[in-house]
Order: structure tokens, then C-alpha cells, then sequence
């Protein structure tokens, strides 16, 4: 089991930007996560357009709207990062728009047919929530619990917007080879502290993403790593 590698930076998203093109570029199976941080990230890999040809695109999450949609995380990936590069990976979404179980369903079928019971994916992408919160994996919800399947559908979302979700599970995010949280701004500081300090608080679930074959580390700024000892 992988400690917690962490990387205080003065620019985050640039350092992922990095190792996603570097992932994209060796051909990886990449693992794209929601929410508002990853933006810029997203972006600025796009303006260094490595070549992502080889490369297959997944999600960690999503909610449960059509991928047009603004809160879709589809959606908001294409826009900051697949509609602008000139080489397009294959991108498997998860298909939110038919529901929390049907969609995670049919993406459990989609990993096992490609990738097996244990999908090594090359790089895992997450975000974090004040509340401790990763993909759609949400504090005291049975989800956290699943140790069999890979993706489920979790009908109430613990925060905005409370729409279902699909997301992947412990042992979908523990297969990978890397993980990598993305992480910044104060009000991230108290989880980030409580999920990877030194003595980690495991009813937060991203306290429990710690990779079976592969590293872990967290990319964060100054102020979400300044309450860590
Ligand atoms: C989602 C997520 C979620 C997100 C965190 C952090 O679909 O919302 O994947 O886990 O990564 O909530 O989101 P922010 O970057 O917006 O703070």
C-alpha cells in the first residue's frame, strides 16, 4: 500500500498538465476527474497539444446529465481539454444521462471487457472535497463500502449539484498504477490534513484511495497544504 507522496508547488495545475501529456503520450489509459480545479489543467495540457493518438480517456465520476450539459464532467473535459487537441484519444464517458445504475452498469462492463477485474489505469486523476469527499465517493454513504464492483451509481449526491452520480470505486481508484490528487485552495487544507497527514482519519474516503500496485501523490498549493504538521 502506497503512502502519500506530498508535492507542494507553486503552480498545480501546470505540474499535472505534465504528467498528463506525459501519459497521453506513452499511449495510457488516463483517468479524468471533475469538478472545478482540474480546469486549468486540462487547458494548459491542451495548449502543449502532446500527442494523445494512442491514448484512452476515462472518468472517475459523473453526474447523472446529459453530456452536453454544464455540470456535466464530460463536458467540461471536451471543452478545456479533448475538443482542442489535434490528435483525439479514444474517450469512454460514462453515460450519465441514462441514470445512476444503468450508466454504471454499462462503464463496469466497459472496464472489464478492456482492462479486466483490476484496471492498472496509468494515470488516475482526483480531486477533493472539504468534506473528505473523491470522484463521487461521499462520507458515511454506502458507496465508500463496495468492494466488489467497480463502478456504481450513487443516487444521493452529498453536495451541489444534487444530482445522482456514477462514480468508481475503492478498488477501481486502488488498481491504478498512479494516483494523483489535485488539490488547492484554504478551505481544502482541514481534509487534506485529516486525509493525508500523518495519521490518516479513514471515515473520509479519500483517506482510503491508497494505491494496491502503484504511488500515490498528492499536487497541492501553499494554502491547501498549510495545516498539514
Ligand atoms: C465531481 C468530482 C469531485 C471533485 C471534488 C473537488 O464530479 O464533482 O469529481 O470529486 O473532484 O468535488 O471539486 P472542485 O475542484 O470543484 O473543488
Amino acid at each position: 500500500m502506497s503512502e502519500p507522496e506530498l508535492r507542494v508547488v507553486e503552480d498545480p495545475a501546470a505540474a499535472v498538465a505534465e504528467l498528463l501529456m506525459e501519459a497521453a503520450a506513452a499511449g495510457g489509459h488516463v483517468v479524468l476527474t471533475g469538478g472545478s480545479t482540474p480546469r486549468r489543467a486540462y487547458e494548459l495540457a491542451a495548449e502543449r497539444d502532446a500527442d494523445w493518438s494512442a491514448a484512452t480517456v476515462w472518468f472517475g465520476d459523473e453526474r447523472c446529465v446529459p453530456p452536453e450539459h454544464p455540470d456535466s464532467n464530460y463536458a467540461m473535459a471536451e471543452d478545456a481539454l479533448l475538443a482542442r487537441l489535434s490528435s483525439r484519444p479514444e474517450v469512454i464517458r460514462i453515460e450519465g444521462e441514462l441514470g445512476p445504475d444503468a450508466a454504471a452498469g454499462g462503464y463496469e462492463a466497459e472496464i472489464r471487457a478492456r482492462l479486466g477485474g483490476e484496471p492498472r489505469w496509468d494515470l488516475l486523476l482526483l480531486g477533493l472535497g472539504p468534506d473528505g469527499h473523491t470522484a463521487s465517493l461521499f462520507p458515511g454513504k454506502p458507496e465508500v463500502e463496495e468492494h466488489s464492483r467497480l463502478a456504481v451509481g450513487v443516487p444521493l449526491a452529498g453536495m451541489e449539484p444534487q444530482v445522482p452520480r456514477v462514480s468508481l470505486t475503492l478498488p477501481a481508484l486502488n488498481a491504478a498504477r498512479a494516483v494523483v490528487f489535485l488539490v488547492t485552495g484554504e478551505e481544502k487544507a482541514g481534509a487534506v490534513a485529516r486525509a493525508f497527514g500523518p495519521v490518516p482519519d479513514t471515515g473520509l474516503p479519500s483517506a482510503l484511495v491508497r494505491p494496491r500496485y502503484g504511488s500515490l501523490a498528492v499536487i497541492l498549493d501553499e494554502a491547501a497544504a498549510s495545516r498539514l504538521a
